[in-house]
């Protein structure tokens, strides 16, 4: 198998590890005998077994079944994987419909919620993987799902080449990343950069690559974890953690979710990008807080990037000022670690629980958790 490495950029926009290159010559490893048709059989337990697929084999039955008889999207992702363990495996992969999966269609029945490509692979993966794997592959599905664009670079050369079982369509189709999991978030920002109608037939031949692109990445990641090989190249937005450092379960505990926070919210702490799309470039932390959580003194490690007038104070969670540690006093560049013996400005020792302090250097702010116990 051609294996090489992609960069961040190419990973976006060709929505693969791997460069075209077929997982040829897979034996069928038969775990669970092939049956006569029409043998009385009992169902086992999940997962059931899985062997290595071909993954370009799967963009192409994807893409067909989003097709077939109109089934759209969920189905078409959860039949590819499916139809080929029938072939590989037999039972009792040959015992199962998939024609259920059609609930999924346009985020549950044109709802707009999950896109039903993700729901297909999700359900597939779930059965032919354990929890732990399901849900550690299916993290990093749901996460390259918000970065890629669309159709990728793969899907629109075997449309145009005619490579696709299904080639009533074989233009160059515009491509855009959605930075979220949602079938109306998907759609609509496709729909408005390629600037056609949602309901049009380019509409849906993006979505049928779409299901192509998701399926066989959806392949890809399990066969890497059956090789032991499998390595996440999703890279979560700053933004999350940063939301969630005061809205997560350690926080004001109020909120659950791992998509991109701003993207519907916005910012009410006005120090994010103003744009969803800037703050899904990673930025490196610049400062960290040892030890934690402490007894009754910490010490708070900055980074200032460049000398400055710093200002540093701690916040209760409701983001009331607790203690000034550094008003405005010039600083070099460079680390520097402060203090605070966890009491307030009027010097009173602070009830234990969770704290933040910001940090601001010129421009630069930054806002940390910090524990007190
Ligand atoms: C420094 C801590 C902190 C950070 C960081 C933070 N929040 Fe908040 N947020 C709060 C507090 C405190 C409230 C008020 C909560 C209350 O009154 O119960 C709040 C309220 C909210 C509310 C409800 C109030 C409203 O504005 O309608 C939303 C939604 C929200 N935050 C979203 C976000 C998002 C999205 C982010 C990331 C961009 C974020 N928060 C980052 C502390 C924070
Ligand atoms: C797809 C859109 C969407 C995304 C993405 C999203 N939210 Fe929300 N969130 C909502 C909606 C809609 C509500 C309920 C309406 C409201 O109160 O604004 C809500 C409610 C909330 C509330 C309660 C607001 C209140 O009034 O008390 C908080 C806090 C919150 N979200 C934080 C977050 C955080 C943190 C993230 C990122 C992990 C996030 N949200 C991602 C749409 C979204």
């Amino acid at each position: 198998m051609e294996q090489r490495v992609l960069s961040r950029k190419e990973f976006l926009r060709t929505g693969a590890k791997l460069a075209v290159g077929l997982t040829a010559g897979i034996g069928a490893m038969t775990l669970f005998p092939k049956r006569a048709a029409g043998a009385p059989s009992t169902i086992p337990d999940l997962p059931w077994p899985y062997v290595e697929l071909d993954v370009e084999e799967a963009r192409r039955r994807g893409h067909q079944g989003f097709y077939c008889s109109d089934r759209a999207c969920s189905y078409g992702a959860f039949h590819a994987i499916i139809s080929m363990l029938r072939e590989e495996v037999g039972e009792p992969y040959t015992l199962m419909p998939t024609g259920f999966l059609e609930w999924g269609r346009g985020g549950a029945w044109g709802w707009g919620t999950l896109c039903g490509a993700l729901t297909g692979a999700l359900t597939a993966m779930n059965i032919c993987r354990g929890k732990s794997t399901a849900s550690k592959l299916g993290d990093e599905l749901l996460g390259w799902y918000t970065q890629v664009e669309f159709p990728t670079d793969i899907s629109n050369r075997y449309a145009a080449e005619g490579r696709f079982y299904d080639t009533r369509n074989r233009d160059e189709q515009v491509q855009s990343m959605c930075g979220s999991p949602l079938c109306h978030i998907s759609v609509n920002t496709w729909v408005a950069a390629a600037n056609v109608d949602a309901t049009g037939p380019e509409r849906r031949e993006r979505c049928g690559r779409l299901t192509g692109d998701v399926v066989a990445y959806a392949v890809q990641i399990m066969n890497d974890d059956l090789k032991d090989s499998f390595a996440p190249l999703y890279v979560a937005p700053a933004s999350v953690a940063y939301c969630m450092n005061c809205h997560g379960r350690d926080g004001l505990n109020d909120s659950l979710g791992k998509f991109e926070c701003t993207q519907c919210h916005g910012d009410h702490t006005g120090r994010l990008a103003n744009n969803w799309r800037e703050s899904l470039a990673p930025t490196h932390a610049a400062g960290g807080h040892y030890p934690v959580p402490f007894i009754p003194r910490t010490t708070i490690r900055v980074t200032i990037p460049s000398a400055g007038a710093v200002w540093l104070a701690v916040y209760d969670i409701h983001g009331r000022l607790v203690k000034n540690l550094i008003d405005l006093e010039h600083f070099a560049q460079g680390l520097h670690d402060v203090s605070w013996d966890g009491t307030d400005n009027f010097n009173e020792r602070v009830a234990s629980g969770t704290y933040f302090y910001r940090l601001q250097v010129g421009s630069h702010t930054e806002t940390q958790r910090i524990v007190l116990v």
